[in-house]
């Protein structure tokens, strides 16, 4: 699968998660996706970079476009982290180890077509998702 240039925003403050949403949602209009899913991409991508915030303090997301059989957007978020604990019980709806509304990772999930994660206890987590033009998955 070819790639294009990637981009890229250090999380280290909230101002970042602004400049991460902004370059992403630049990325999915370039892309053609309409707006309905610009706006699912940028609320997912919202959602992810504030967890890298929240719970690693800093990390990075990327961002670019698939080429393949199919166009889509794909976007990596990294952190190293505490990791997430139960990663099964973090996917449940309504689940937060804080004060959150434990909607994140599960709208996020919703939202996009595919959601991989790895995570390891005190080594940090990789969050990717990946959104495909043209309808494929509905
Ligand atoms: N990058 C991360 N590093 C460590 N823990 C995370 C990370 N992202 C999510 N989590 C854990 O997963 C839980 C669920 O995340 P989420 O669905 O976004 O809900 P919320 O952020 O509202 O708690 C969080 O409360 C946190 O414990
Ligand atoms: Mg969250």
């Amino acid at each position: 699968m070819e790639t294009e240039s990637v981009s890229e925003v250090v999380i280290v403050s909230e101002y970042d998660i602004v400049l991460a949403r902004k370059g992403i949602r630049e990325a999915a209009v370039e892309c053609g996706f309409g707006l309905t899913d610009v706006t699912r991409i940028v609320t997912a991508a919202s959602e992810l970079s504030r967890n890298v915030f929240l719970y690693a303090g800093e990390g990075v997301v990327t961002w670019h476009v698939l080429h393949g059989a199919h166009v889509g957007l794909e976007l990596r978020f990294i952190d190293h982290g505490p990791g997430i604990e139960d990663l099964d019980k973090a996917m449940q709806p309504g689940f937060t180890s804080g004060r959150g509304m434990g909607m994140g990772l599960p709208g996020a999930k919703r939202l996009m077509d595919e959601m991989l994660i790895e995570t390891e206890a005190g080594l940090g987590t990789t969050v990717i998702v990946r959104k495909w033009l043209s309808s494929r998955f509905e």
